[in-house]
């Protein structure tokens, strides 16, 4: 027996791989953006931007009005500006390049990635409070950061309303590939590589 209020519908028309992306990566970029609070005139950083997460939270940061840099690989700079997001590759010199893109002012910073980028963000300027990392808990202890994740926003509602953004064409959900569920191992290997541009999916 499921509780009315763990269940939601999925809107009409939204692809079963994009309403099944929702619960985890979906509510996971809710709770980020929600963790760091980024408002109009703002700046946001993402790390892992085009990921299953960061593709998500991106957007809703922008939702906000807050003005948003990805880093990303080059392969994904186009889908990036095309959601309004400065692109910055990452990799040597990175904390440079974000110094630039910033005009030396960021004010957030949302990690999917990992690998310092914590502690770059207090490089950066950004107050610990306001960065938000959900993979990097040592990271986050050190520096007094912030580790919201799936478990601050999975709930019924919040699916509900990033279905009903994705719906409505004010969210788009980048499905990287679909594996039939007998090639979960190749899923996991793609997911392993991290660098799939948006969610990697399993089909029963
Ligand atoms: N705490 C939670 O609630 C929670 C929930 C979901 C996921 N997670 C964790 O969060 C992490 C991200 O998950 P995901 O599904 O979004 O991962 P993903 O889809 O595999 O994202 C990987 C992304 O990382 C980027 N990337 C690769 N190397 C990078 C680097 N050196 N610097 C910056 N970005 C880099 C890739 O970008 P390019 O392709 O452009 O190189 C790719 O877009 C995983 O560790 C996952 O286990 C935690």
């Amino acid at each position: 027996m499921v509780d009315d209020v763990a269940l939601t519908l999925r809107p009409a028309g939204l692809p079963w791989e994009v309403a099944g992306s929702l619960y985890v990566a979906g509510t996971t970029a809710y709770a980020t953006v929600f963790a760091v609070d980024p408002g109009p005139g703002e700046t946001v950083v993402v790390s892992g931007a085009a990921g299953g997460v960061g593709s998500i939270a991106v957007q809703l940061a922008r939702r906000r009005g807050a003005r948003v840099i990805g880093l990303a690989s080059e392969a994904n700079h186009a889908w990036l500006k095309g959601h309004g997001v400065v692109p910055v590759a990452y990799g040597e010199c990175v904390a440079e390049r974000i110094r630039a893109a910033s005009g030396g002012n960021a004010d957030a910073f949302i990690d999917t990635y990992g690998d310092g980028y914590v502690e770059l963000a207090v490089e950066l300027g950004v107050r610990p409070e306001r960065i938000d990392t959900i993979c990097d808990w040592a990271g986050a202890a050190r520096v007094g950061a912030r580790t919201y994740g799936e478990g601050a926003a999975a709930c019924a509602v919040v699916v509900g309303e990033l279905a009903r953004l994705a719906a409505r064409g004010e969210l788009e959900v980048p499905i990287a590939r679909v594996y039939p569920l007998e090639r979960v191992r190749d899923a996991f290997g793609e997911l392993e590589r991290r660098h799939a541009h948006g969610k990697i999916v399993l089909r029963p």
